[in-house]
């Protein structure tokens, strides 16, 4: 792998807007009908400054040898659950990998940095979801150790 991992700043906020933008547009834009794609250009830059600042949430960029962030992935730690006392559980909640960069390494870069962010940050379980449709993302998870616990079923009515 030809990139770097690193934290976002309150600088790289744009980036992540737009790795969202694409994720957005790519994958929920393209499975799921009621989905909101312009959010990420209309709330984006609020949300991920507000997350780049807080200890409970992790952004990573991925940049290229040549300057340009080529991934995102974000990560939180989910609040106490009163049914659940026992898990602390570590989500990730958005991933993308730029498409001239796949398949070299970058999202398992990424997500070996979440796995020891909150592995510190105290959680002993991690959580991910994806659309049913989404293979390439789920082999991708497998892969990384996931494997199915639930699953929403959807009716239109
Ligand atoms: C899923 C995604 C993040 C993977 O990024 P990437 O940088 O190409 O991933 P890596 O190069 O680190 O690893 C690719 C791995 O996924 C596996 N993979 C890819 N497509 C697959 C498929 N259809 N079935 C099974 N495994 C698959 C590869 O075999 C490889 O595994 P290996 O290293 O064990 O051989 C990228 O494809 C992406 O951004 N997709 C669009 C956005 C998206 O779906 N995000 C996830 C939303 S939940």
């Amino acid at each position: 792998m030809n990139a770097v991992v690193v934290r976002a700043t309150p600088e790289s906020v744009p980036q992540l807007v737009a790795s969202a933008t694409g994720l957005f547009a790519e994958d929920g834009g393209r499975r799921d009908p009621y989905l909101d794609v312009a959010w990420p250009r209309r709330e984006g830059a609020a949300y991920f400054a507000d997350l780049v600042r807080r200890d409970d949430s992790l952004c990573l960029l991925a940049f290229s040898a040549a300057g340009s962030a080529i991934g995102h992935l974000i990560g939180r730690i989910r609040r106490p659950d009163p049914l659940r006392p026992d898990a602390v559980v570590g989500v990730l909640e958005s991933l993308r990998v730029d498409p001239a960069h796949r398949e070299t390494g970058v999202a398992t870069a990424l997500t070996e940095e979440f796995f020891a962010w909150a592995r510190k940050s105290g959680a002993n379980q991690a959580s991910v979801t994806a659309y049913a449709t989404n293979e390439s993302a789920i082999g991708f998870y497998r892969g990384r150790g996931f494997a199915p616990f639930e699953l929403t079923l959807h009716a239109p009515i």
